[in-house]
């Protein structure tokens, strides 16, 4: 499976930094043949950064989606908006949407279906919290939020990106062992074959505290199809290695 590496900015950078690290990577060496690249920005510069990067094979996806296509939403951005920027993918069900802003599974899954409808490609980030991995729920939690967000979607499967992501890994510097981050996404796997009844073939990357140092680790890992990069995708170079890291 062709392995795929994705930066996470967040919120960060102004318009101008935005720009800078976009026309920076643009001309840098990436095997295209042995891995996607991909950049999600935050919306304000969504079209420009996708412009930019027209004439290259580095794609680009919005943070998040509201799932309506059009109407009196103030302040949201539909999938029919991020579509017209030509960005191909959607990250849906990020942890620090689901925790800070108390996203459910239920909007989780609305989202899901408008975007794919729509014809972009979802990367849905599922991930248990500290607590939950203590009790020895990882496994419940996430077939749970797979369960809930894609059920009865096996058309789209050619479609869709899973993240693992535990939320006690992200943006804390301790990231999950690549062994046990293996274990999770086999399992991962194991529940899209049951609920898609076939072999979906759906990339799961690994989230949290990736970085040039522990990125080949990962990715040299069974079933570890990729890494999606927050605070080490912030700098081109640090993003660079990363992609370059196997
Ligand atoms: P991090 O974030 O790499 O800063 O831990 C990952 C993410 O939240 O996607």
């Amino acid at each position: 499976m062709k392995k795929i590496i994705a930066a996470n900015w967040k919120m960060h950078k102004t318009y101008e930094e935005a720009i800078s690290y976009v026309k920076e990577i643009k001309g840098k060496n990436i095997d295209f043949e042995k891995k996607d690249v991909l950049i999600y920005p935050p919306f304000l510069y969504l079209c420009e950064v996708s412009r930019l990067l027209e004439d290259s094979n580095i794609k680009v996806g919005a943070q998040n989606v509201y799932f309506e296509k059009k109407g009196a939403f103030t302040g949201e951005i539909s999938p029919v908006m991020i579509k017209s920027c030509k960005a191909d993918y959607v990250l849906i069900g990020h942890s620090e949407r689901r925790h800070i802003f108390k996203e459910s599974d239920e909007l989780i899954r609305k989202k899901v279906i408008s975007s794919l409808e729509e014809g972009l490609r979802v990367m849905l980030c599922v991930g248990e919290t500290l607590e939950e991995r203590e009790s020895q729920l990882t496994f419940n939690v996430i077939e749970s939020q797979i369960k809930l967000a894609l059920a009865g979607l096996e058309d789209y499967a050619d479609k869709l990106e899973i993240a693992y992501e535990p939320v006690w890994a992200i943006g804390t510097g301790k990231s999950a062992n690549p062994e046990d981050a293996s274990r999770v996404h086999a399992f991962i796997k194991d529940t899209l074959k049951e609920l898609f009844k076939k072999d979906a073939n759906v990339r799961v990357l690994y989230g949290g505290s990736v970085n040039s140092q522990n990125a080949k680790d990962f990715l040299s890992a069974p079933n570890i199809d990729g890494l999606l990069v927050g605070g080490a995708s912030l700098e081109p170079n640090t993003f660079l290695e990363i992609i370059n890291a196997f």
